[in-house]
């Protein structure tokens, strides 16, 4: 197998606000991880009840090295916790421990903690800095980088946020190992997202490699990690606060973004959501002509040899496509209450758009029945 080295780091260029994701391994506990981090007394470990008893006590361990005062605060697991009580736990850790403007905040965690402590770190104080170590597969590929932070609403995903840039991401590749096997598939999810939207010979090597991405091969999750990272950092580079391309890094997430609302935050991944969803964006993709039936076929297979859900829930059974468009209309993409997706123009290109309703619901009821199985 062709592997990339892990070395040197992948670079996102955003000028004064330029970052390395360095991807490798050991790197929780490795001095060099914090050269040029900014000087200050204090750090902030943010982390969850599962993750800090795993990692927490040795990255502690290396920022004493550095930090006089090292903090550590633990949040409740999962999605369901990403909303303003959790966010209110780091607020008081700072507080209560007087942590200043200089304060550094460290993300130990998948998405949702970083998502929390970025978010966190935007408002502190108006601004600390904060470094983001994701230890899920998706949180590497994808949440950890480009500085979107955010916490959830009842009525819609990921609504109250900033865009608030990291000072660097440390991608140990190590602390993949103790993820569930159904976290991985789910950051799985976010690896496959890249191809069709960007790069389809990495979309070939991925359905090459699948079986050693499940089984964790460190060569190949360094490769997938640093290959989306390196799309990843092209995208925001180019469109930080998504004014128009970075949207296309949302394919399958206004699906999934439904998917995950209307069943409950924490019943379907994250990652299982965007799955399924890009399955649909890609039969609406093709319903609009853009794509053949071979490229949908092809995506449906890799997303299920991930592990993944490729038939839709049924959200209401009453309206069940008449639920769907109220939840996508409360999509950061929509314009005027109109949905926009993103689709795939052609295999590895993806553009936003509008799609008639009826398209839209012809797509639903196909794929909340699994007839899209039949491709
Ligand atoms: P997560 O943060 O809930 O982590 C998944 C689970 O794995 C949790 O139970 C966590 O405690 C556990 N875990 C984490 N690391 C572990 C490890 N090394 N070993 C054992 N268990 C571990 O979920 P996620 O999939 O990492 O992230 C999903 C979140 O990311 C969503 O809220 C989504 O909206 C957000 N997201 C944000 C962006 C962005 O650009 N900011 C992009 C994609 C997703
Ligand atoms: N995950 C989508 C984005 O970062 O824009």
């Amino acid at each position: 197998m062709e592997v990339t080295c892990t070395h040197p780091p992948v670079r996102i260029d955003l000028g004064d606000r330029s970052y390395e994701i360095r991807i490798g391994h050991r790197l929780l506990d490795d001095p060099a991880s914090l050269d040029g981090l900014p000087p200050s007394a204090s750090a902030l470990i943010v982390s969850n009840v599962t993750v800090a008893p795993l990692y927490a006590a040795r990255l502690k361990a290396a920022l004493q090295a550095r930090y006089r005062h090292v903090h550590v605060v633990e949040l409740p697991d999962g999605e369901a916790h990403k909303d303003w009580a959790s966010l209110n736990l780091i607020f008081d850790a700072l507080l209560e421990n007087a942590c200043d403007r200089k304060t550094v905040l460290f993300a130990l965690g998948g998405g949702v903690v970083g998502d929390m402590a970025g978010f966190a770190a935007a408002c502190y104080m108006r601004g600390v800095p904060f470094v983001q170590i994701p230890t899920t597969l998706l949180a590497q590929v994808d949440s950890s980088v480009g500085g979107k932070t955010a916490i959830n609403h009842p009525l819609g995903k990921n609504m109250i946020g900033a865009f608030y840039q990291p000072l660097r991401v440390l991608c140990d590749i190590d602390t993949l190992s103790t993820l569930p096997q159904r976290e991985l598939s789910a950051g799985l999810a976010e690896v496959i997202k890249y191809g069709p939207i960007a790069d389809m010979a990495f979309f070939d090597w991925v359905e090459e490699y699948m079986p050693s991405l499940l089984e964790r091969s460190p060569e190949a999750l360094s490769h997938a990690v640093r290959r989306s990272c390196e799309i990843k950092a092209q995208v925001v580079g180019l469109d930080e606060r998504e004014s128009g391309l970075r949207a296309i890094l949302n394919f399958g997430h206004t699906f999934g973004h439904a998917i995950e609302a209307g069943m409950g935050y924490g019943q379907w991944l994250h990652g299982e959501a965007v799955g399924c969803g890009m399955v649909m964006a890609a039969r609406l993709s093709f319903a609009l002509g853009c794509v053949d039936e071979d490229f949908v076929r092809r995506l449906t297979d890799l997303v299920r040899s991930a592990g993944l859900p490729v038939v839709a829930p049924v959200l209401d059974g009453q309206d069940n496509v008449g639920r769907y468009l109220q939840l996508m209309r409360v999509d950061k993409k929509a314009e005027a209450g109109a949905i926009r997706f993103v689709l795939i123009e052609t295999p590895g290109r993806a553009a936003m758009r509008s799609a008639p309703d009826d398209l839209v619901a012809e797509v639903l009821r196909q794929s909340c029945l699994g007839d899209h199985e039949r491709v």
